[in-house]
């Protein structure tokens, strides 16, 4: 018998109590939140898929690694297991740690971006693109057109564009271009991987420009089992190793390593060249602290040296990207529409689909997202108008984007196939009654960031 999930590799040894409040409460909870999950008190909360990030359940390991802690202010020991770890898996000659991903972003984009600079990616993440505007730059998204096709089975939507790259060095010239990028695997794109082939491709063409290539990490490892499970050639090679002859391609990489390192909190930012290392050093004391704990605590560099080689486990991956696969193949069992193929972290639905009788700027993503909390006590994150709807400057009109989404991000180790089962027959649940779902408007909401904060009242049907 194959079974469509594989069992959890782990036996739990420490709970945490959650429970499903009774719906009266739920709808005094949505109300007094101005019906924005953001704004939830967490104990109200059942299953909680809003993050991936920093919500995953430490193992024993990392828990006893806590206790060895060095905190010295420099060179604790800490740092050198570390150190030794991020040698051995990723391979670059510096590397410095950083309090979370966003922390080396900033760093990397303090030290080479000059206003009027542009940087490609497949897709930049929200905050990678922000701190390149910060300092004035251009973030560019060149994925695969297929990326855009929320139906569309392609086994690498991550995969960058290899014509519009090119076109693209060529009409910008690399003087502009301080570095280029590629997110592994694409979190704005649905969590989809990019195939060795195209990732040895992007280092060619950014090479032969003479442009530094980085990588964002944050779900490498993900990425790397979706190449062992989908690309000829590396069935019988080791995560590690798929990982290790990603990181040769590149000239460096940013990490969160609130995901694939299975910590809490936490960032890397890796390179290979010794005087931008010295750049980086200076503004990490700056902004994170000495080289050796770069605003994290010692335990905080124990518990990462240990959860990179746990995020490796193939056992682990099988299991972590088998759940996702599930949660995907019920909701879609149930006649709901998500992106597709299922991604690493998440199930992205397409809630445009479901709730057709909403405008765009009824907010369809955001009525589910309420919907998913009213029926289940679930939370999930919109992915729609709310978060990128913009007034254009140029004709004053509203663009919206193309796909109305609700992301379910599941945390690593936490939730079992049960709390899965869970969420997919809410969704059914909420179909049946879809055509009486309502739209939303804002009460509140801030000109920038604005799904952070916002507050909505229903409309009346
Ligand atoms: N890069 C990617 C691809 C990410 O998904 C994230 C965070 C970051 C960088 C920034 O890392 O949060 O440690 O500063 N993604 C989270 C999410 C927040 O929910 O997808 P950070």
């Amino acid at each position: 018998m194959t079974r469509p999930y594989p069992p959890e590799p782990f036996r739990i040894k420490v709970t945490e109590s959650i429970r499903l409040i009774p719906p009266e409460a739920r709808e005094a909870a949505l109300k007094e939140a101005g019906y924005n999950l953001f704004s939830m008190k967490a104990e109200d909360i059942f299953i909680d898929l809003l993050t991936d990030s920093g919500t995953g359940a430490m193992s024993q390991e990392q828990w006893a690694a806590l206790m060895r802690g060095d905190e010295s202010y420099a060179g604790a020991r800490s740092y050198h297991r570390l150190k030794a770890a991020v040698e051995d898996i990723f391979g670059f000659k510096y590397f410095v740690p950083t309090h979370q991903g966003r922390a080396a972003e900033n760093i990397l984009a303090a030290c080479l971006v000059k206003p009027g600079d542009l940087i490609p990616s497949n897709m930049h993440f929200d905050t990678t693109d922000a701190n390149i505007r910060a300092r004035k730059g251009r973030p560019a998204n060149l994925v695969i057109d297929e990326a855009h096709d929320p139906a569309n089975p392609h086994p690498f939507k991550g995969n960058m564009d290899i014509a519009k790259l090119k076109a693209f060095i060529a009409k910008y010239g690399r003087e502009k271009i301080p570095f280029g990028m590629i997110t592994v695997t694409n979190n704005a794109g649905g969590g989809q991987p990019v195939s060795m082939e195209n990732l040895k491709q992007v280092a060619d063409v950014y090479h032969e420009a003479g442009i530094p290539f980085f990588i964002d990490a944050a779900r490498y490892a993900e990425n790397c089992y979706f190449i062992k499970e989908r690309e000829l050639g590396y069935k019988h090679v080791s995560i590690k190793d798929i990982a290790r002859e990603m990181f040769s391609l590149a000239d460096g990489m940013t990490m969160s390593a609130k995901k694939d390192a299975i910590v809490n909190i936490g960032g890397l930012l890796c390179l290979n060249d010794e005087s931008l290392f010295q750049d980086i050093r200076n503004e990490l004391i700056l902004r994170e602290g000495f080289p050796t704990y770069g605003g994290l605590a010692g335990r905080d560099l124990d518990a990462m040296a240990v959860g990179l080689y746990e995020g490796l486990d193939e056992a682990y991956l099988a299991y972590r990207l088998g759940q996702t696969a599930y949660l995907a193949a019920r909701i879609n069992d149930a006649g709901i529409p998500t992106i597709q193929p299922a991604g690493g972290h998440g199930v992205y639905v397409n809630a445009g689909a479901i709730l057709p009788h909403l405008p765009n700027y009824e907010f369809p993503a955001q009525a589910l997202a309420v919907e998913l909390y009213r029926e289940g006590g679930i939370r999930g994150v919109e992915i729609g108008s709310v978060m990128f709807a913009y007034l254009d400057p140029e004709t004053n009109a509203w663009n919206y984007p193309k796909l109305e989404l609700l992301r379910l991000a599941i945390p690593r180790r936490t939730y079992t196939q049960s709390h899965m089962d869970c969420v997919a027959d809410s969704l059914a649940e909420i179909k049946t009654r879809a055509d009486k779902i309502r739209g939303y408007k804002f009460t509140y909401a801030p000109e920038l960031l604005r799904h952070f904060t916002a507050r909505f009242e229903p409309l009346n049907m």
